[in-house]
């Protein structure tokens, strides 16, 4: 296609010959020729690129969305973001008021309460003790909550409170905080 570029007429050494920026002409077409060609390659090849990246489930994984509605105060679900359990509980009055209360030199990991939610009734953690990583007991109304009424690690003990606090045992930090959004009043967007 670019040997058509070349004026009509043109003696044939005019392909090789210098060109008022120092180069050849032959440079000019090779060049153009490389420049088709990486847009031909680039439309055969974008299909198939298209059809390597990650599927639409995969991708959501990257984000979660969270429908708030169906969980009843008092109650807690666990979603799963990025592989990882994320415990989403909507808290009693009583909750929230009791994590409120509880001074911060109480704390193993001091933060309070207004900083690890983002509206008040709804607290949402990673699901993973932070102690050795197992996933803590708390989110079904039969499980044990350990001594502060939040979640218990079975692994080794460990306590943490209806802030995701820990309070009592091994674990040396709090429930992380993963990044997460209200897009409405009941719905939330983790990652
Ligand atoms: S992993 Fe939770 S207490 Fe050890």
């Amino acid at each position: 296609m670019a040997e058509t570029m070349v004026p009509a007429g043109a003696p044939h050494g005019a392909a090789h010959g210098p060109t008022p920026d120092g180069g050849t002409r032959r440079d000019f077409l090779v060049l153009t020729t490389g420049a088709f060609a990486a847009v031909g390659v680039g439309a055969v090849v974008w299909p198939f690129i298209s059809s390597m990246n990650p599927a639409r489930d995969v991708l959501a994984l990257a984000s979660t969305e969270v429908d708030l509605t169906p969980i009843a105060v008092g109650q807690a679900v666990t979603v799963v973001w990025r592989g990882k359990p994320v415990f989403v509980r909507h808290r009693t009055a009583e909750e929230i008021q009791v994590a409120r209360a509880t001074p911060l030199s109480e704390l193993k990991d001091p933060q309070p309460d207004q900083a690890r939610v983002q509206k008040d009734q709804w607290l949402v953690v990673l699901g993973v003790c932070t102690h050795l990583g197992c996933v803590p007991l708390g989110q079904k109304p039969t499980d044990a909550k350990g001594n502060y009424n939040g979640w218990f690690c079975p692994c080794h003990g460990s306590h943490y409170d209806t802030s995701g606090r820990i309070r009592q045992g091994p674990a040396p930090l709090n429930l992380a905080v993963p990044a997460y959004s209200f897009m409405s009043d009941t719905q939330i967007r983790i990652g």
